[in-house]
């Protein structure tokens, strides 16, 4: 282990973060009786410039009026280069005090547009005497974002998540894409003749440096790293496939910019039983080895070492979340 230790994020369930646009009451109340275990309520790219007003008013009255019990609420305020964000934090923040859990800051492109909403944030629960502290969620979502990504990461003690947001991402990068999060066919490899002749064609994940480098950056400062939208809201084996490659890669969990997207998202980022009952005979297994002064055993055939307890402990506890 180096000597220079992150300390961990809350350990928050965040399979899946649904998005609701703070302009819709409707959306609001649904939201607060569904299964996410994140919702974030917007007030940047789902709200219309002239419905801002008013959606931070829907967003004061849903936090303070409906129950959120069970769930994590944040709120995506504006970008720091609109002349919202200010009153964004100003008003919700003093509005309903002690309700939001997170605050989320979209197209971060450096650690001091971090800092600048810490500030903000520090001042208002100073000024409101808050009890609870905000923590902050973070979108990579441009060039510059993902150029400084470990900085940005680092910026603030409040910083819990980054999120990948693919389709400002792919605007800001000028990628070639076909939908919001999927592949894109022109991404591909064509392999020299195989034996037989034939020349085989395999889409790529034109996404996977982008996605890779997210969690990197989050996993090595104590951060969740978190899948953005996946656009397609009829293609739920699309949506499946896309939260699969990030599960593996080590998020946490993927957006939902549906209701129905929820669900898939649960299932895919909750471990399986066997995969629990594996860990929980890893840490028992360990004990044991530990009592006999022993570093590694074998389980199952396969070596298992002091390396292995840090992954089982950290799935059998999100299981204990999970069953919570
Ligand atoms: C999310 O905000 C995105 O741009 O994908
Ligand atoms: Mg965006």
């Amino acid at each position: 282990m180096s000597f220079t230790v992150f300390e961990q994020a809350p350990a928050r369930l965040n399979r899946s973060e649904l998005a609701v646009p703070g302009s819709s009451v409707r959306f609001l109340e649904k939201a607060a009786q569904g299964d996410a275990d994140v919702v974030f309520l917007d007030l940047e790219d789902a709200v219309a410039p002239d419905e801002k007003e008013k959606a931070r008013k829907n967003i004061i009255q849903a936090l303070n009026d409906l129950d959120w019990s069970g769930k994590t609420v944040s709120m995506r305020i504006n970008g720091l280069d609109t002349p919202y964000m200010y009153r964004d934090l100003v008003e919700v923040l003093e509005g309903a005090p002690g309700k939001l859990d997170l605050v989320m800051i979209p197209k971060v492109g450096t650690a001091a547009d971090v800092y600048t909403v810490d500030c903000l944030i520090s001042q208002i629960e100073a000024a409101t005497k808050a009890t609870k502290r905000i923590g902050i969620e973070i979108i990579i979502e441009s060039a510059l974002g993902m150029a400084n990504v470990d900085a940005i990461a680092a910026a603030s003690k409040r910083n819990e998540s980054l999120h990948f947001g693919v389709a400002d991402y792919a605007a800001s990068t000028k990628a070639a894409t076909v939908g919001i999060g999927g592949p894109n066919p022109n991404y591909g490899v064509l392999t020299d003749p195989l034996e037989d002749g034939e020349r085989h064609y395999h889409w790529g994940d034109m996404w996977h440096y982008a996605l890779s480098r997210l969690v990197v950056a989050a996993r090595a400062h104590g951060l969740r790293p978190l899948d953005g939208p996946f656009g397609d809201i009829k293609d739920a084996e699309g949506f499946k496939a896309q939260a699969r490659r990030a599960m593996v890669l080590g998020c946490e969990g993927k957006w939902a910019i549906h209701p129905t997207q929820v669900a898939l998202s649960n299932d895919i980022f909750t471990p399986s039983e066997s995969e629990v009952a594996k860990a929980r005979a890893i840490l028992d297994a360990m004990e044991q080895a530990a009592k006999e002064g022993r570093g590694a055993v074998t389980l199952d055939g396969k070596l298992i070492d002091i390396a292995s307890i840090k992954q089982a402990e950290v799935l059998v506890h999100k299981a204990e979340q999970i069953g919570a």
